[in-house]
This record gives structure tokens, C-alpha cells and sequence, in this order.
């Protein structure tokens, strides 16, 4: 069934537990979600970016996204707009029917410039209304992402902030977001607490504190109602860049935020995990191996395949690390 975030959260909330939200693109990616969360019984958060509906189109993904609904019914499903970056491109994923959609008004329309935070708060209030009143849960972002490491936003295509960014920058802060939740009236929050979109988010193996746990319990303490968000939640699995180089990949020493930090996480009041990175690099991975394993192959089908179960396997891995495997 569809359901809106503010649901799927407040029995994550009460439960404890954590959900990953996924990003999809494409048809084998929606599969491997839902088989994944078919196979753990786990509630799933689906999310379609704005490089994502310019890929497959906004109505091939809301139409893939309806037919998981249809195909596995006792999994509850939200359909979420993954980073908008004005109201009105909200607006539009709420008549086309998304349960849930985010305003990130941390930049601008441009996905790339830092705002002032009284734009923020009136881009996001506005959305929050319009979005209220469809029965559409809204997530928003407070802060820049990006590592504590190497000070960069990540993504060089996507949504990041341009340039090296202050520590400051790159930490929300505890009081603004308690005075944002209370002018916007959000029902999730996206934090900046070290994590950076893509798959470079740190150059030396990680040590345990690539996470701002202290800060992520001040946030928590001061907005207990409302769901803290985590961007760029991808652990950057090394046997999948292992595999990719192994085949013929050229990807770069890289770490990303290792599962354990985002459990911490969870258990100090985060609840959405959103994952990209991780599924994109199982998939190529995936799809190096057979092609150089099976090089007389031509069947798309056949190494489409095999990104569907590299990437399920690493959904199964989350749904159960996260705590929402049997909260279906
Ligand atoms: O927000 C970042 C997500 O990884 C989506 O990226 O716009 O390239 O689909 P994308
Ligand atoms: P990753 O790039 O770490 O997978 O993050 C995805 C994300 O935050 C989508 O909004
Ligand atoms: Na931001
Ligand atoms: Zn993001």
C-alpha cells in the first residue's frame, strides 16, 4: 500500500528502528528493492531524484513505483520526491501522487548554491502548507553536507554545494533546527553531520567517528518529533570496488560511512537513511564481472540480472542492519 512518510516514521520512531530509502532509476533497481524488502518483511522508502526523472521520466518512475505497490501489497510503500529545489517543482510530484516529497531549500534552484536560512524557512514553509494539505509528508534540509574529512560536498553532477565548506558549515545547528522545525513545520529533517553525497566521501579507511554522534544526539534532544534525515549514507562497499577494478574499472581509493556509524546513528533519533551510491556501484560491479566472465553474452536480460541480485543482497543487508526488516 502507499503510505506517507509521517507514517512510516512515527512507527520507526516508536520502534527504534531505522529506514533506508532508496534511490530508483530503473526498473531492476525498483525489483531488487522490493524483493529485498519482500524477503525481510521490512516497510520501504523509495525515491526518485531530479537526475532520476530525467532518465526514466517522471511517469515511467511513478508508474514502476505503483506497480511494486500492486505487485507485493503487504509492504507498505512511500513514494518520495528525493531533493527538490523549489516549491514548485514539489508541487508537480504532488499531483502526480507522491506520498512524500522534500524541499531542500539548504540551496538554491540550482542545486548548488548554500541560501540564506530566511529562505529556507520560507521555500520550506511554503511547500509544508501546500503539501499539508494533499496529505504529503515533507522532509527538509538544514545545513550543507559535506565530509568533516576533505570539507567537500561531493557529487560533481548532482546536489552538493560548490567549493571547500567551514566545519561550521557542515555541522547543523541544534538551535536553528529547532527554530526551523517550528516555522516550517517539516515532519522529517535532513541534518548535515559528515556525510557528503557519492562515492568519495573519505580518503582513509574509516576509524569509527567519521559521523558527529554528539551532534546528532543535541539535534535529537532539542526536535524529538521530528524525524532526523541522513543524506549520503552510503558505506561504499570494498569487495564491490574490488570487483569493479578487478574487471576493468579505474575507481580511486574511497570509504564511505560504514554501516555500524549509521546504526549509532539510528539509535540517537535517525530514521530515513538515504542510499544511492551503494546500489550503483553493486550494479556495475555486477555488470563488469558476467560481461567479462561471459563475453560471447549479448541479452541485456542476462546482465540486468545480476545487478538485480547484487543489489538485493545489499538491500536485505540494510533493511536488516537498520532495524526495519519485520516492521512490515
Ligand atoms: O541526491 C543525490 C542522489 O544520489 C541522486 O543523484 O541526481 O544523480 O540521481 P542523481
Ligand atoms: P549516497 O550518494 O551516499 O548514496 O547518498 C544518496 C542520497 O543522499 C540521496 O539523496
Ligand atoms: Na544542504
Ligand atoms: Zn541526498
Amino acid at each position: 500500500a502507499l503510505i506517507s512518510m509521517r507514517q512510516l516514521l512515527d512507527h520507526a520512531a516508536e520502534q527504534g528502528y531505522g529506514i533506508p530509502a532508496f534511490n530508483v532509476n530503473n526498473l531492476e533497481q525498483m525489483r531488487a528493492i522490493m524483493e529485498a524488502a519482500a524477503k525481510t518483511d521490512s516497510p520501504v522508502i523509495v525515491q526518485a531524484s531530479a537526475g532520476a526523472r530525467k532518465y526514466a521520466g517522471s511517469n515511467f518512475l511513478r508508474h514502476m513505483i505503483l506497480a511494486a505497490i500492486e505487485e507485493f501489497p503487504q509492504i507498505p510503500v512511500c513514494m518520495h520526491q528525493d531533493h527538490g529545489t523549489s516549491p514548485a517543482v514539489c508541487q508537480r510530484s504532488i499531483a502526480m501522487g507522491f506520498s512524500s516529497v522534500m524541499m531542500d531549500g539548504s540551496l538554491g534552484t540550482d542545486g548548488k548554491t548554500p541560501t540564506s536560512y530566511e529562505y529556507n524557512v520560507d521555500v520550506t514553509r511554503r511547500t509544508v502548507e501546500m503539501a499539508h494539505a494533499c496529505g504529503v509528508s515533507v522532509e527538509g534540509e538544514l545545513g550543507c553536507l559535506g565530509s568533516l574529512e576533505t570539507g567537500m560536498a561531493g557529487e560533481e553532477d548532482g546536489i552538493g554545494a560548490e567549493g571547500i565548506l567551514s566545519h561550521d558549515q557542515m555541522l547543523t545547528d541544534p538551535e536553528e533546527a529547532a527554530d526551523f522545525v517550528r516555522k516550517t513545520g517539516v515532519d522529517a529533517l535532513a541534518i548535515a553531520i559528515g556525510t557528503s553525497h557519492g562515492a568519495y566521501k573519505f580518503t582513509r579507511p574509516p576509524t569509527g567517528d567519521t559521523l558527529a554522534i554528539q551532534r546528532i544526539k543535541e539535534i535529537h534532544a532539542r526536535i524529538p518529533d521530528t524525524h532526523l534525515v541522513m543524506h549520503g549514507s552510503s558505506s561504499v562497499p570494498q569487495d564491490w570496488l574490488a570487483i569493479i577494478n578487478e574487471y576493468g574499472g579505474e575507481i580511486p581509493e574511497t570509504y564511505g560511512v560504514p554501516v555500524e556509524e549509521i546504526v549509532q546513528g539510528i539509535k540517537y533519533g535517525v530514521r530515513k537513511v538515504n542510499i544511492d551510491t551503494d546500489l550503483r556501484l553493486a550494479s556495475t560491479g555486477a555488470i563488469r564481472r558476467f560481461l567479462a566472465h561471459n563475453t560471447a553474452e549479448f541479452d541485456p536480460r542476462k546482465y540486468l540480472k545480476e545487478t538485480i541480485n547484487a543489489m538485493r543482497d545489499i538491500c536485505i543487508d540494510r533493511y536488516e542492519a537498520f532495524g526495519s526488516a519485520g516492521n512490515a
